[in-house]
């Protein structure tokens, strides 16, 4: 008995009374808010380095004051790398992570719901499924459609394949008789999906762009034909909706129509560009994504979650619920419910969080408005940083069907040189963060306008930056 006495009373180091509570929540808050409020005046990157110590850094029996906690975090990390909170950040695909989604995380972590099993929390599931199917319905497709809501854009992809995969009853044996179509800008994480889903050696064909990295449908067209005739099964076609890249979006309904004539599964990419279809000008943009079998879409692009938020939607429900329906003799306490489908019987995954909080609370906090407002203001942007950039002598790509622009200057002969030299220019000053890619053998800088912090005074300041680091070292060119 003193034993356990003396056992508990270490253990309930885990249940602090209120008054602690109180002391490491005001600790972590006010730090929070600090980061908020500095957000304006931080650099949106940094190379320091400063975190190796942390790998001296061990856990002892007791416990450390939060405050030497905070601190170590706050120096050693937060101020290292990439400032993913920052409108600064234009690099990659960003989105910021909105506030009150954390306090959807904090929520769910405190409450623990158990949301992979409908028995275990009903209305956490019920509240997914309806968030899923909010999305489904701005993709256009029926009520029977079933998703899950994944840590993001590569799981999502990895479930869409699965899915199709044991649809079309794909056996081991034959996986090199299939074929999939892929743009030449399709993300990697679809390649990589293959191989983790047991296709790595199905025939990938890489369909050609045209001039705006659009997919060329008669090219596609045309190679499902030549496949056929050599005696591959044209399995499944990947539509990006907008490209990571350079935001290109496919030309999704002829590409859908093409799909449904040859009976060839049809999934689109729209990690980045889904939740565009809020605005009037992206629903015009992605018209025909209805068309598809499977979509996956990034919360924690387009919809400015924080990380860890994605989205895959499956227009035929059942089938999902096939690919990935199992039961365990550990289950036999509860009946399945037929009408609201659990979330382990849609994925990967069984323990679950309550992943849809954190996306829910936003949405009923602030509404639609200021969500389709910030995608509507992220496209026009777009449209500015482009004449602005080109105005200014850089030569541009095509303009931006969603919010990415991709650029380079040219001074004297090897570009490709000049332009990593000014990436790596900006970067290293760290004010604003910009990536690069290359296109065709051609290295060129991208601008992506998506971290819901990021306003025209972001952009200016960010056209300033590029414009100054452009001058510096055309002036230490011409100095050599
Ligand atoms: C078009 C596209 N698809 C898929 C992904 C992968 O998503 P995630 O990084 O959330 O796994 C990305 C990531 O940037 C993307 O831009």
């Amino acid at each position: 008995m003193k034993q356990l006495e003396k056992l508990a009373r270490i253990a309930k180091q885990l249940e602090p009374n209120t008054q602690q509570r109180l002391l490491i929540r005001d600790a972590v808050v006010q730090h929070t808010e600090k980061f908020l409020n500095s957000l304006y005046t931080r650099t949106a990157y940094a190379a320091l380095n400063k975190s190796e110590s942390l790998l001296n850094e061990n856990f002892d029996e007791e416990g450390e004051n939060v405050h030497s906690i905070i601190s170590k975090v706050s120096t050693q990390i937060e101020l290292d790398g990439i400032n993913a909170a920052s409108g600064f950040d234009m690099g990659y695909v960003p989105g910021g992570g909105v506030y009150s989604a954390s306090l959807g995380d904090y929520w769910a972590d405190i409450t623990n719901l158990y949301a992979g099993i409908f028995y275990a929390n009903p209305g956490a599931v019920r509240l997914e499924n309806k968030l899923i199917l909010w999305m489904a319905e701005l993709v256009g497709y029926p009520s029977t459609a079933c998703g899950n809501l994944t840590s993001g854009g590569s799981i999502a992809n990895l479930t869409a394949i699965i899915t199709a995969r044991e649809s079309r009853q794909l056996k081991a044996q034959d996986i090199a008789k299939y074929t999939i179509y892929l743009g030449e800008q399709t993300h990697h994480c679809v390649s990589k999906a293959l191989k983790m889903a047991g296709l790595g050696e199905m025939l990938i064909r890489y369909i050609g762009i045209d001039a705006e990295s659009k997919m060329m449908p008669l090219i596609l067209e045309k190679q499902i034909q030549i496949d056929e005739e050599m005696g591959f099964i044209p399995w499944m076609i990947v539509a990006s909706a907008g490209t990571t890249d350079t935001g290109a979006v496919d030309p999704l309904r002829m590409i859908g129509e093409l799909a449904q004539r040859k009976n060839i599964w049809y999934h689109i990419d729209a990690a980045y560009g889904g939740f565009f279809l809020l605005t009037q000008t992206g629903k015009k943009l992605l018209e025909g994504i209805e068309l598809s079998d499977s979509v996956v879409m990034d919360p924690h692009k387009s919809l400015f979650m924080p990380y860890g938020s994605g989205v895959v939607i499956i227009k035929n429900g059942n089938s999902m619920k096939e690919a990935f329906s199992d039961t365990a003799h550990y289950f036999q306490d509860f009946e399945p419910n037929e009408l609201d489908f659990s979330p382990a019987d849609l994925s990967i995954e069984l323990t679950k969080p309550f992943r849809g909080l954190r996306m829910w609370l936003p949405l009923k906090i602030h509404g639609l408005a200021p969500f389709r407002a910030a995608l509507d203001e992220k496209l026009i942007l777009a449209q500015y940083f482009y004449t602005q950039i080109k105005a200014k002598g850089f030569e541009t790509s095509n303009p931006p069907q969603l919010t990415i622009t991709t650029f380079r200057f040219k001074f004297g002969r090897d570009e490709n040189k000049l332009n990593k030299a000014l990436i790596k220019s900006i970067q290293e000053e760290g004010k604003i963060y910009l990536s690069s890619t290359t296109l065709k053998g051609i290295f060129v800088i991208r601008l992506c306008i998506l971290v819901f912090r990021t306003h025209k005074r972001e952009v200016d300041i960010a056209i300033e930056v590029i414009e100054k680091h452009k001058n510096r070292l055309i002036k230490t060119l011409i100095d050599a």
